[in-house]
């Protein structure tokens, strides 16, 4: 079902680059996902750095998730999105003391703790201040994740989380430490994971250390088991819905718990990767010795995606129902970079001076990574009630 049809003739009077959001792609995906969480008593906070637009954000606070953040301006935006305290987990490897008093103050849910030393200071800083912490200890469990290796997370080599050989030492940390309450566990593997099985090892390792944690007396209330369920770049079928109930499935099947043990999740691009679009006008299209190019108005400073990662997004001219003959393109920006490169080789019907082109799957990691550089102007947006 092709949910996310772009009508070009609505869009031809906006001035563009531009982002194009489908808000009922959008309710349906977050509707989804809340369903098979809720059927299983699962908790979904959801990943700001994905994108924190504030009408996305508005819309999924409506809709009942958590705030998953990673810096004291997302805990800051999450509650004046209304987000409430109680549902917001602040995480990250170097939340400064500013970020961690500002959380505290706010009375947060959770602080996803990535080291000894985070604990200490986490500590100290709840005495100044006469609040007690509540953490959530990451461990790094080393999974591979089968992804990009830049958003790997859970390997050894990794930044994130307690290294296993630190983990005897955090639990007794965690025992002297009078203004910390240890909630649970925290996990998170990488992103933009499409093996499934990836989940089943998170699930076996997570039971693991549960069970380490409880056999040491610990009470662990939270299963925090993040995010990175991925999405189809490829979009066979017009930006199809993650399968949110086989992922959850997995967990509700592989994960050890007490009734009164929460389970929690952390979904940043699934929620929001698929309703966005990148809307571009052809500036020119030039033959080169081996190539010919497509050269977009927007560029690596709109979708940093594929210049970072050499990340695949598919790449539509708009408008063109009827067969025409197609050419190979390498579809380029304005930047000056070799890098800023959206395809290469992309068979796209001939195209001229003026015509829009489509950027899919471009909700998640998009508008959040734009930058000024070459300075370009900031970022606009035209949400599908708009049209
Ligand atoms: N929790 C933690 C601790 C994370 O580090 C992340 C993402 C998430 C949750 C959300 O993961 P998701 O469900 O979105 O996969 N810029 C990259 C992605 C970086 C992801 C960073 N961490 C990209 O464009 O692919």
């Amino acid at each position: 079902m092709n949910i996310h049809k772009i009508d070009l003739n609505r869009l031809k009077e906006f001035e563009t680059p531009f982002y194009y959001y489908d808000l009922d792609l959008l309710d349906e995906t977050l509707s989804r996902a809340k369903a098979s969480a809720d059927k299983r008593g699962f908790h979904v906070h959801y990943a700001l750095k994905a994108n924190f637009n504030a009408r996305v954000l508005n819309l999924i606070q409506s809709k009942g998730f958590g705030a998953d953040c990673v810096s004291g301006n997302e805990v800051q935006k999450s509650i004046d999105s209304g987000f409430p305290a109680s549902q917001i987990t602040f995480a990250g490897v170097g939340k400064s003391d500013k970020e961690i008093e500002l959380a505290l103050n706010h009375q947060i849910f959770a602080f996803n703790v990535e080291s000894i030393q985070e604990l200490l200071v986490i500590n100290e800083l709840a005495g100044k201040n006469n609040v007690k912490a509540q953490v959530s200890l990451r461990i790094n469990p080393n999974v591979d994740a089968h992804t990009h290796h830049y958003i790997t997370t859970g390997l050894d080599e990794n930044k994130f989380g307690v290294p296993n050989s630190e983990l005897e030492k955090a639990a007794s940390v965690l025992r002297e430490c009078e203004n910390l309450e240890l909630l649970g566990l925290h996990f998170h593997v990488g992103s933009q994971i499409t093996d499934i099985n990836v989940f089943k090892s998170l699930c076996v390792k997570v039971n693991e250390w549960k069970s380490w944690f409880e056999e040491r007396g610990t009470t662990i209330k939270v299963l925090n088991v993040g995010g990175g369920l991925g999405v189809d770049y490829h979009n066979p079928d017009g930006n199809p819905i993650a399968d949110f109930e086989a992922y959850f499935e997995v967990f509700d099947k592989f994960l050890e718990r007490t009734p009164q043990q929460e389970v929690h999740f952390e979904l940043g691009r699934a929620l929001v990767a698929q309703f966005g679009s990148l809307i571009s006008k052809v500036l020119y299209t030039k033959s080169g010795v081996k190539k010919n190019f497509l050269i977009l108005d927007a560029g690596m400073t709109e979708l940093m995606r594929p210049a970072l990662y050499q990340a695949y997004h598919k790449i539509e001219k708009l408008g063109s129902t009827e067969i025409k003959e197609e050419v190979n393109y390498d579809v380029v920006g304005p930047i000056c970079e070799s890098s800023d490169c959206f395809g290469k080789e992309v068979e796209l019907p001939i195209s001229e001076r003026g015509d829009l082109i489509a950027i899919r799957t471009a909700g998640a990691y998009g508008e959040v990574m734009a930058s000024r550089y070459n300075l370009r102007e900031e970022i606009r947006f035209v949400y599908s009630d708009e049209v």
